[in-house]
């Protein structure tokens, strides 16, 4: 199963990924390329040193359609079957979703359908809530929305902030990423 990976930013997960395809806890997969809409995602020489192609491909105020239709194109030349979406913050136009149906997956740090959106961590912090977590969905046209995959719950403590919490969900976040394009990989390509 070859695999993309869109990043904008660190690429932490985009990292658990690759190094579980590279140690062999995911079989049969490939990542053929990260994509990145930033030139200076701090993920891409992350990738680079792991020995893994990148391409940045910058939306310039192009329409999204036609930023898309780019990288749709930079996948499908390296015959991506399963796109993986680790901290990439921007919606994907229908013509993305289509492209890649039910192939298409992202991570967010809450338990979805609670906190989409931008800073879900200090979301789930400021609404007092006890548990948050961390959840791995299908994409559709919405945001942070889609048919849910695998979800972790995450205990907010006694004397958290929003950085320690944030740190405890990230290391949950890698876990299930991990165990999503496993799961993904073990049903392919049916899945
Ligand atoms: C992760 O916490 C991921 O769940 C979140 O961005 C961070 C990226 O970190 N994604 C979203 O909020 C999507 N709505 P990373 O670049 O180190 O993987």
């Amino acid at each position: 199963m070859k695999i993309g990976i869109l990043i904008s930013g660190r690429g932490s997960n985009m990292v658990a990924i690759v190094d579980a395809v590279n140690s062999g806890e995911i079989a049969d997969a490939e990542v053929a390329v990260v994509i990145s809409d930033k030139t200076d995602a701090a993920g891409l020489d992350k990738a680079r040193d792991r020995g893994v192609e990148t391409v940045v491909v910058e939306r310039r105020g192009r329409p999204r359609e036609e930023h898309d239709a780019e990288i749709i194109s930079e996948l499908q030349k390296r015959s991506v079957e399963l796109v993986c979406l680790a901290g990439y913050m921007r919606l994907l136009s229908p013509s993305f979703v289509q492209a890649f149906p039910n192939k298409i997956i992202n991570i967010h740090p809450s338990l979805l359908p609670a906190f989409p959106g931008l800073d879900a961590q200090r979301q789930a912090f400021d609404a007092g809530v006890k548990v948050t977590g961390c959840t791995v969905h299908f994409v559709d046209e919405l945001l942070d929305h889609g048919e849910v995959i695998l979800q972790q719950p995450v205990a907010v403590h006694e004397g958290d902030t929003v950085e320690t919490l944030s740190a405890r969900i990230l290391e949950e976040e890698h876990r299930l990423y991990v165990a999503a394009v496993k799961m993904m990989a073990s049903k392919f390509p049916s899945s």
